[in-house]
């Protein structure tokens, strides 16, 4: 090969040049966007990473409280009571969420409250995520629960809109009506999806 001293003159300024140019654009990217339902990133209005940021600190008091943490385990049974322990009876998740082999979650779980306590709560949604997206609360800083909320890969395939409209969600309401003996997450229903709004509407950031 014969490089002349015209173009390595050239080459050494050029290749630092394009890289920085590469990183500005794809770290801007990634700060003022948001993942729509074809995967691709789609600009935000009113990004503003400080508001965002502290509504998030604000929706993670919430979902790793153990009304939510529950059915968002780092295992594959789900936990039970104010202290998260392993739920008894043996229950598993199964490839779908509701249970595995005879055991499924509607057994038990009936489609409201059973009166009294220690008894199942009900919801007609009753169930873990699946076992191919299993979508962990448990264990996660607030940093990578942000992050994995926000990707669409990894959230149940869900858009802006969908993620929005998942703070109304039954399954998510009924963290508010858990059965006798339990208690409440630590923001009122009305903070948490006003919380859960601005944090994606300010651009979805994800705390440090
Ligand atoms: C054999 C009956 C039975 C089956 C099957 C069952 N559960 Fe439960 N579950 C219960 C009972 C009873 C409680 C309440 C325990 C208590 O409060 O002491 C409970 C409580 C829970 C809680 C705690 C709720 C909270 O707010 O702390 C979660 C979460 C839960 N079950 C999830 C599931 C899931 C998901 C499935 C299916 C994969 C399932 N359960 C299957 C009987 C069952
Ligand atoms: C009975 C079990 C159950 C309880 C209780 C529960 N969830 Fe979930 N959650 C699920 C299931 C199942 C999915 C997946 C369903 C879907 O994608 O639509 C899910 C998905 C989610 C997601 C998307 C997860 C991700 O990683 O992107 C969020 C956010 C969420 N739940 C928030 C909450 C909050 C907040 C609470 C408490 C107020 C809560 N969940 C309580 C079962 C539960």
């Amino acid at each position: 090969m014969n490089v002349t001293n015209q173009q390595k003159k050239y080459r050494i300024p050029v290749i630092p040049t394009v890289i920085t140019l590469l990183l500005l654009i794809t770290t801007s990217a990634a700060f003022f966007s948001f993942t729509n339902d074809h995967g691709k990133k789609a600009p935000v209005v009113n990004a503003d990473s400080l508001a965002s940021v502290q509504a998030f600190t604000q929706v993670y008091r919430v979902l790793m409280s153990p009304r939510c943490m529950n059915c968002h385990p780092a295992g594959d049974q789900p936990l039970q009571g104010e202290d998260s322990h392993i739920h008894t009876m043996n229950v598993h998740r199964g490839t779908d969420g509701k249970g595995l082999y005879a055991l499924k979650c509607t057994n038990c779980h009936q489609s409201k409250n059973v009166p009294g306590v220690h008894t199942p709560p009900g919801n007609p949604k009753w169930a873990l995520p699946p076992a191919d997206m299993k979508m962990v609360f448990q264990g996660k800083t607030a940093h990578e629960l942000a992050i994995q909320i926000m990707d669409y890969d990894r959230n149940g395939h869900k858009n802006k809109e969908q993620l929005l409209e998942h703070a109304r969600d039954t399954l998510v309401k009924a963290g508010w009506n858990p059965g006798e003996g339990r208690a409440l997450p630590p923001l009122s229903y009305t903070a948490f999806v006003k919380a859960w709004d601005t944090w994606i509407e300010k651009g979805a950031f994800a705390p440090k």
